[in-house]
């Protein structure tokens, strides 16, 4: 009698399970696409939000291939599908990405090596022309949002009250800002807000260096200095050259040329 119960105690356990695994089996295969939402919204809605391709060109059982009970881990590696390119060689995709809403960058923390998987340029320039901007992350100023673009006010006060910062490209590049080189078609009153003195002895000089630009003269790049001879080669005779071989010693400087007429 009790070897006979326990052979059915045995075979009841068997069916019992047999049973637990036909219906998970059959929950599993099953599982539409269309089920997922029955028991899960937050991510449904973050892909019909912001799935972007992880909507367009796949669905979650593309990614998730599997339900528990019948499979514990269903959560796939990105490398499954993303392969070949340094930025795939990552360590901690989740870190910036939400495979449910992937082009939603989170940018944390202090990053460089990252983005240099897509861009060198940029840092070719900082290390080219060492500056603090070098020494800083690049999401120190592009921050919070991919492809987020500071202002320099920012974080720097303008030079003077008739500056904005529309204006600082004109002398300075993001990543290499101690060059300072700066077009011909610089205006005079950019260069005034460190030179007053220089500025205001031109305005007030009633010559025809009056109308030549700062940057007609100097020239290019910030600190560059010209020769009066540049310009005007020898214009006198060679003995007054040779007698008197500064310039300035009858013209005084130009910023201020004596006005001999
Ligand atoms: C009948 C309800 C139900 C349905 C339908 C359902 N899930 Fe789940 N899912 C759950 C429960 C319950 C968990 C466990 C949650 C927990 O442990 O916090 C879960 C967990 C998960 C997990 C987390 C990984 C894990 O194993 O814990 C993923 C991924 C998942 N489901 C994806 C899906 C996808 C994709 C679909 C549609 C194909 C789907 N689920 C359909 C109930 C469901
Ligand atoms: C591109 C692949 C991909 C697609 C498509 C995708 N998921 Fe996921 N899902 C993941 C990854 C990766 C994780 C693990 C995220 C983590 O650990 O932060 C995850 C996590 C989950 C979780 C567990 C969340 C938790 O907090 O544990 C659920 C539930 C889930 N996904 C449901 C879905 C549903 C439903 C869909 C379709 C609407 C879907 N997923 C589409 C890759 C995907
Ligand atoms: C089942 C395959 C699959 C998995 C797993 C997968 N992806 Fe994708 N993902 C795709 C496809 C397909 C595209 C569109 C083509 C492409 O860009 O390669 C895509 C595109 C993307 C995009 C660009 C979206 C766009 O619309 O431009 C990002 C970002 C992305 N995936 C991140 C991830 C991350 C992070 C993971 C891991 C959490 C991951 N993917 C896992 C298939 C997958
Ligand atoms: C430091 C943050 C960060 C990490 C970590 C990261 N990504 Fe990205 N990923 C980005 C940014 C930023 C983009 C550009 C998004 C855009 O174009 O709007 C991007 C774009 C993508 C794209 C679409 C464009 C492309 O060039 O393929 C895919 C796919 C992708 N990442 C997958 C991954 C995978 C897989 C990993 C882990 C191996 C990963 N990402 C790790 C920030 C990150
Ligand atoms: C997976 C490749 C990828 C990664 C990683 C990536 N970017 Fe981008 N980034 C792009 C693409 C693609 C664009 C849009 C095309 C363009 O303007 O060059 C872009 C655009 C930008 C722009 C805006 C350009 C403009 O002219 O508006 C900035 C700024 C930027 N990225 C900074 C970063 C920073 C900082 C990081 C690291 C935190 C980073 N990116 C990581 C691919 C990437
Ligand atoms: C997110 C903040 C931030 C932004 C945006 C920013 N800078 Fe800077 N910059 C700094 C910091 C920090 C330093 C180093 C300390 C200082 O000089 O204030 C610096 C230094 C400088 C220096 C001196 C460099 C050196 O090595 O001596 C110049 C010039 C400069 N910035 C110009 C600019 C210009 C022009 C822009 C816009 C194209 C800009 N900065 C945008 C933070 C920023
Ligand atoms: C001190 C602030 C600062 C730092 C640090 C910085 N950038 Fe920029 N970046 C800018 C500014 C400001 C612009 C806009 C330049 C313009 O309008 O000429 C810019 C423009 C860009 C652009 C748009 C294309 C271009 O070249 O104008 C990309 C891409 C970019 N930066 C990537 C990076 C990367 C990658 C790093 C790190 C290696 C980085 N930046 C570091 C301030 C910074
Ligand atoms: C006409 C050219 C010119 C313009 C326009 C210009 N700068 Fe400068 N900037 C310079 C020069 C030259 C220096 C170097 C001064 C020195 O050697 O001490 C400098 C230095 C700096 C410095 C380093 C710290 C300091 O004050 O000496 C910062 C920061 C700076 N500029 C930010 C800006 C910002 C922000 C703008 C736009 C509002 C801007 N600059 C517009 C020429 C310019
Ligand atoms: C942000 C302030 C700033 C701006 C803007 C600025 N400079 Fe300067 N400049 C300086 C400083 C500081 C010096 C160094 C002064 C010294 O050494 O006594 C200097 C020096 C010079 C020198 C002298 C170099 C030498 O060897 O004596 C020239 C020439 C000069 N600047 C021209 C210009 C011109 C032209 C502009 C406009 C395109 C300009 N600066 C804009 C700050 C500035
Ligand atoms: C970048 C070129 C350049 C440099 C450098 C330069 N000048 Fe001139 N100078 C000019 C131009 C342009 C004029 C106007 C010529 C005209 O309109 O006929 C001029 C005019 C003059 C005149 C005539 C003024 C008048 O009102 O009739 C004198 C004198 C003169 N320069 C002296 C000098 C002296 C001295 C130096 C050096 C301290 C010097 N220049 C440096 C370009 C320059
Ligand atoms: C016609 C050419 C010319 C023009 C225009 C000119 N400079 Fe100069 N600058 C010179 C020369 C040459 C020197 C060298 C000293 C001398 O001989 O006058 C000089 C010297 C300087 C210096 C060195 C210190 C000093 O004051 O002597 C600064 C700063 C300077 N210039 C700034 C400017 C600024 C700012 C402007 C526009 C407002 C300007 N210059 C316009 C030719 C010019
Ligand atoms: C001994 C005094 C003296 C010296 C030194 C001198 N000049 Fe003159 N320069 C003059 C006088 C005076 C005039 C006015 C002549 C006139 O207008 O007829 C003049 C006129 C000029 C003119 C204007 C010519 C014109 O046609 O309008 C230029 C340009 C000039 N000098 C450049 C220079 C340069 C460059 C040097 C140095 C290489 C120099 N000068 C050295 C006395 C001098």
């Amino acid at each position: 009698m009790k070897r006979h119960s326990a052979a059915k105690n045995l075979l009841s356990i068997l069916l019992l399970c047999s049973l637990v695994l036909f219906a998970t089996s059959a929950l599993a295969a099953k599982l539409s696409v269309d089920d997922c939402s029955k028991c899960h919204s937050q991510e449904p809605q973050q892909i019909a939000d912001a799935g972007a391709a992880h909507k367009k060109e796949i669905n979650c059982i593309d990614c998730h291939n599997g339900h528990r009970p019948v499979s514990q881990n269903n959560v796939p590696a990105c490398a499954q599908c993303h392969e070949g390119s340094d930025h795939y060689t990552l360590a901690n995709c989740l870190a910036c990405h939400n495979p449910h809403q992937p082009l939603n960058v989170v940018l944390d923390g202090e990053l460089k090596a990252e983005c240099l998987t897509c861009h060198t340029e940029q840092n070719a320039q900082l290390v080219a022309a060492p500056s603090a901007h070098t020494e800083v992350s690049c999401n120190f100023c592009h921050a919070d949002t991919h492809g987020n673009i500071p202002a320099c006010t920012e974080c720097h006060d303008v030079h003077s009250s008739d500056m904005t910062q529309n204006d600082c490209a004109t002398c300075h590049a993001a990543h290499a800002p101690t060059l300072l080189e700066y077009p011909d078609t610089t205006q005079n009153i950019m260069c005034a807000a460190c030179h007053d003195m220089a500025f205001s002895q031109l305005q007030a000089s009633q010559t025809k260096h009056h109308d030549v630009a700062c940057v007609m003269c100097h020239a290019d790049k910030h600190k560059v200095v010209p020769q009066c001879s540049d310009c005007h080669g020898m214009p006198h005779a060679a003995g007054i050259h040779a007698k008197f071989p500064q310039c300035g010693e009858c013209h005084n400087t130009a910023h201020d040329l004596n006005n001999l007429k």
